[in-house]
């Protein structure tokens, strides 16, 4: 027997059953397996329920809200309030996200903002220095880059709207409560994460108090952060719901310490901030549906941009990690960086073109100009003209339910830990999103990302992110939730995800293990993970792109359900994730 080249490339992926006609054989003698015994790695399995989260106690905090009857909305809060305790440099009450919902019985999905927002001083110019020069300082290490914190509007909007009835405020965020009253463990992940961020914390008495030693030293695993403050903040918006956050004391101490770090924010900023539902961004690839944020999200748009591009080539036949998968991903990356620089701002504001952008037309535009041999110079791409519109921190949690309800959610204070400022007598750690502007014209933000004026700063502006909660149903039934943090990779990761799972035909696990590139048109050059082969990435150099190895980046948190069964892969790049169900 002869194996064609799409057989070998299919065995080596780790098809479910490698090679056609033995396919063909088995799948008359029994049920085709859900994990192919050439897996390499392997995902979780659960039935009735599936948290997926960078930090496991917070994990587990949803599966028992789950167990006691909760729906995968109410499990999704409780997780996120209890992050905001466990995973301090990501999770978050100081910062924002997005939380994309599916309701199964009424095959519904829905799209929650609660970004941070910009205090309504917010002038343009707010990043400039005196001639005009974007200063980062501003926007990254000053009270300028907090923005209005969203989490607790967020979270309360979804469990009144979608929640299941059966649990308050207050119960969702018991536990979180006693994780931060009673003390945490300090795991390795803290442990690794408090001493890189000990320069910024150590700048704040308030801050320092609760995370480092008085010498200024992190502490140690083994060692145990109580959280006394934060409790108590907890403990006043489960007793007052989220105006015992955003008036009142709380509120008062967040806007002064914002200030008092050189911000602008009013007590009339945090008392009128509210989180909104927006239409969930749609796209199709390869027959299954995709499901994701909208703007003020750059995510959804591009992940749906980019698949539209690469479904007009036959991905499984070029190879997982092939050359040739790789180069056509990179240069249709670039473009759709492009057009995030160019169109992407706050729907609030500015049109945004995303009937254009996620159009297959538009797509097929892009892709005539793409050659399959030759990387195109990012100085020769410009971004497309779609149809206008007519008609180190983040973290990502997958939860589904029994019932196929789901949420896909990334919140963040941008960087690890956010600006490191505790509002003193709060235990909040603010964040610094308000760098994720485009502070002017070329000024690249922490990302390296660019933007122009659909992004400038303004009153009451929500920046422009690339966080992408997104969801893949297939014949009308939920099939991947996913997610990640990772700044401007966010879109390549949830992408890659996506590609792995259907052209490459990898398990939740082995997809989330795979080593990931990045494109962002600009810089000019594939930022590539350890585990591609040299042989690889020669290919792509002589294509003519430019290579930088990469630290691991991102930190995927996935659940891939196939007939029912939930297969829960929690990124191993991160220490301390979990994928916990029942
Ligand atoms: O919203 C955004 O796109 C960024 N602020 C996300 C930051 C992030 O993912 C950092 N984590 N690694």
């Amino acid at each position: 027997m002869r194996f064609s080249r799409r057989d070998l490339l299919a065995g080596a992926a780790g098809l479910l059953a490698p090679f056609p006609a033995l396919a063909q054989t088995r799948r008359q003698q029994q049920q085709e397996p859900i994990i192919s015994t050439y897996a390499r790695a392997l995902p979780v399995l659960a039935e009735h329920g599936m948290v997926v989260s960078q930090e496991e106690r917070a994990s587990r905090v949803g599966v028992e809200i789950m167990r006691a009857g909760g729906n995968a909305v109410d499990a999704a809060i409780a997780t996120g309030f209890a992050l905001a305790v466990t995973l301090p440099r990501a999770g978050n009450i100081g910062g924002g996200g997005f939380m994309v919902v599916h309701l199964a019985r009424e095959k519904k999905s829905i799209a929650i903002d609660y970004r941070e927002m910009a205090g309504g001083l917010t002038t343009p110019s707010v990043f400039l220095d005196g001639r005009g020069e974007f200063e980062p300082e501003k926007s990254q290490s000053s009270g300028l880059g907090v923005g209005v914190p969203g989490t607790v509007a967020g979270f309360a909007l979804a469990r009144e709207k979608y929640g299941s009835g059966k649990f308050t405020l207050a119960e969702l965020l018991a536990p979180a409560i006693a994780l931060a009253r009673d003390g945490i463990e300090i795991d390795a992940d803290l442990a690794d994460s408090l001493p890189q961020a000990a320069a910024r914390l150590g700048r704040y008495p308030s801050s320092k108090a609760i995370f480092l030693r008085e010498d200024g030293t992190a502490p140690k695993r083994g060692e145990r952060l109580v959280q006394t403050d934060l409790a108590g903040t907890l403990s006043s918006i489960a007793r007052e719901g989220p105006r015992g956050f955003y008036e009142g004391e709380v509120a008062r101490k967040i806007v002064a310490a914002a200030n008092e770090a050189g911000g602008r924010m009013t007590l009339d900023d945090m008392k009128t901030y509210s989180a909104v539902e927006r239409p969930v961004v749609r796209g199709s690839y390869r027959g299954r549906e995709i499901v994701s944020m909208p703007p003020p999200s750059s995510g959804g748009v591009h992940v749906i941009e980019i698949l539209n591009i690469l479904e007009g080539y036959d991905l499984g036949e070029l190879g997982h990690n092939s050359a040739d998968a790789l180069h056509l991903i990179a240069e249709a990356s670039k473009l759709a960086f492009a057009d995030r620089a160019a169109h992407l701002g706050d729907p609030d504001f500015v049109r945004v073109p995303v009937a254009g952008l996620v159009s297959k037309k538009y797509a097929e535009a892009l892709r005539a100009a793409i050659s399959t041999q030759r990387a195109r110079p990012s100085s020769e791409i410009s971004p497309g003209k779609p149809q206008p519109y007519e008609s180190d921190q983040t973290t990502h949690f997958s939860v589904v339910d029994g019932e196929g309800n789901a949420v896909a959610n990334t919140y963040t204070l941008n960087f690890s830990y956010g600006l490191g400022l505790v509002a003193a007598g709060t235990g909040v750690l603010l964040n610094n999103e308000l760098d994720d502007f485009a502070a002017r014209e070329n000024a690249p933000n922490a990302y390296g990302l660019l933007g122009g004026a659909a992004n400038a700063p303004g009153p009451r502006k929500r920046p422009l992110s690339s966080m992408s909660p997104t969801l893949v149903f297939r014949d009308g039934e939920l099939e991947i939730v996913t997610g990640s943090p990772g700044g401007s990779r966010i879109i390549s990761i949830a992408l890659q995800i996506i590609l792995n799972i259907v052209d490459f035909n990898l398990n939740a696990a082995e997809a989330t293990e795979a080593p990931r590139i990045h494109h962002q048109w600009m810089p000019d050059q594939i930022d590539f993970e350890r585990g591609l082969s040299i042989d690889t990435l020669r290919i792509l150099e002589s294509r003519g792109h430019k290579l930088r190895p990469t630290r691991a980046f991102g930190s995927a948190q996935t659940i891939h359900r196939v007939r029912g069964v939930l297969m829960g892969a929690a990124d191993s790049r991160q220490r301390g994730t979990g994928a916990v169900g029942y």
